[in-house]
């Protein structure tokens, strides 16, 4: 059933799926009629995210790219066994899961929506009467999602943001581990690849020039005079559409989240919204318990991330910068 031309196809479709950084840490094996989802440990970001919640998240979201994948060729998961541990087997992989395959997999509505959705850090369109019609659909069908379109709101989240991100930039070992995964020019070996280049950023030449200064050598003197929280503030981008706060239950692995996580994801692309993560909110637990003070999660469920939503000038429009299928899969 499952041979490796077969998991190539898959992998070219599951690797779309978001992953924290860009890092795409997730690597497959078929053994069988299964396939092991592994976890290459030299793509981590020990400073930004130290319990690799993020990264297990970001595996999640690669099963649920590959359930996808699945269904349009009328399989499915029929079940997953997940490896908490860390033991690295051979080749130095650490196992996430073996996913069991079966025939018996009808299409997934959010499968074709895989290509049309990215992260949008540009500024939103002002809204209109469609966007609010999208949002409330969005708020009515996705159970793990909780939109907030209230002006106040939105500027009082804005600025929780800001001074969450800029929390975090004052700490020279997570900067240097975000400008390491910054692709901030199109001569850069990785441009293509992974990570965060300038166009996923929706910076241009000159600005992704500056926030390789910025981030990098000029933001201590910056930062003296008082010029590196405007400089690197979101505040304007997060002003211009809607929030969507994502929870899901409390003690889930969190593998299982980020199935769910791609889903809400997808669901926006599905409502005709574009959105992007801004997890520094809750990251930083001042942030993360202003938060659910003013938006208590529903009872037993855990505030995971918080997005950014709005109608895009180019939704749909989703250049991919991915490592290769062959750098992905691994040997039986
Ligand atoms: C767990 C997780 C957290 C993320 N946090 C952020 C974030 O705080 N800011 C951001 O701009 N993108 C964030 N992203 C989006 C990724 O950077 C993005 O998915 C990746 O660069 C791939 O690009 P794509 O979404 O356009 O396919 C996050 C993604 C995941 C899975």
């Amino acid at each position: 059933m499952l041979d490796q031309a077969l998991l190539e196809s898959l992998v070219a479709e599951a690797r779309l799926a978001p992953s924290v950084h860009n890092i795409q840490p997730t690597r497959w094996r078929r053994a069988g009629d299964r396939i092991l989802v592994l976890a290459d440990p030299t793509r981590r970001l020990p400073v930004a995210d130290p319990t690799g919640h993020d990264v297990r998240l970001s595996h999640g979201a690669a099963i649920e790219g590959m359930a996808l994948a699945l269904s349009r060729r009328g399989l499915r998961i029929v079940q997953v066994e997940l490896h908490p541990g860390a033991i690295p087997v051979d080749g130095g992989l650490i196992p996430v899961a073996a996913l069991d395959i079966a025939p018996g997999g009808v299409p997934d509505q959010l499968s074709d929506l895989v290509t049309q959705r990215a992260s949008w850090r540009a500024r939103f369109m002002p809204g209109n009467a469609g966007t609010d019609q999208a949002l409330a659909d969005l708020a009515r069908t996705e159970s793990d999602l909780t939109v907030i379109t209230e002006p106040g709101q939105i500027e009082t989240i804005a600025g929780l943001a800001d001074r969450a991100g800029f929390h975090f930039l004052c700490d020279a070992a997570h900067r240097k581990e975000l400008l390491a995964w910054m692709r901030l020019s199109s001569g850069h070996a990785a441009h293509a690849r992974d990570g965060l280049n300038a166009e996923a950023m929706a910076l241009g030449r000159l600005e992704a020039l500056a926030a390789g200064l910025v981030l990098g050598p000029l933001f201590t003197t910056l930062h003296l005079i008082g010029l590196a929280e405007p400089l690197t503030s979101d505040g304007a981008k997060t002003r211009s559409g809607a929030i969507a706060l994502f929870h899901r239950p409390a003690g889930e692995d969190p593998v299982l989240t980020g199935r769910a996580f791609y889903r809400a994801w997808l669901g926006m692309t599905r409502s005709g919204l574009s959105a992007c993560p801004v997890s520094v909110l809750v990251d930083w637990p001042e942030s993360r318990s202003a938060l659910t003070k003013l938006f208590p999660p529903p009872a037993g469920r855990r505030l995971v991330n918080v997005f950014r939503i709005g109608a895009a000038e180019q939704h749909g429009v989703c250049p991919h910068y991915r490592l290769p299928v062959a750098e992905l899969l691994e040997s039986t």
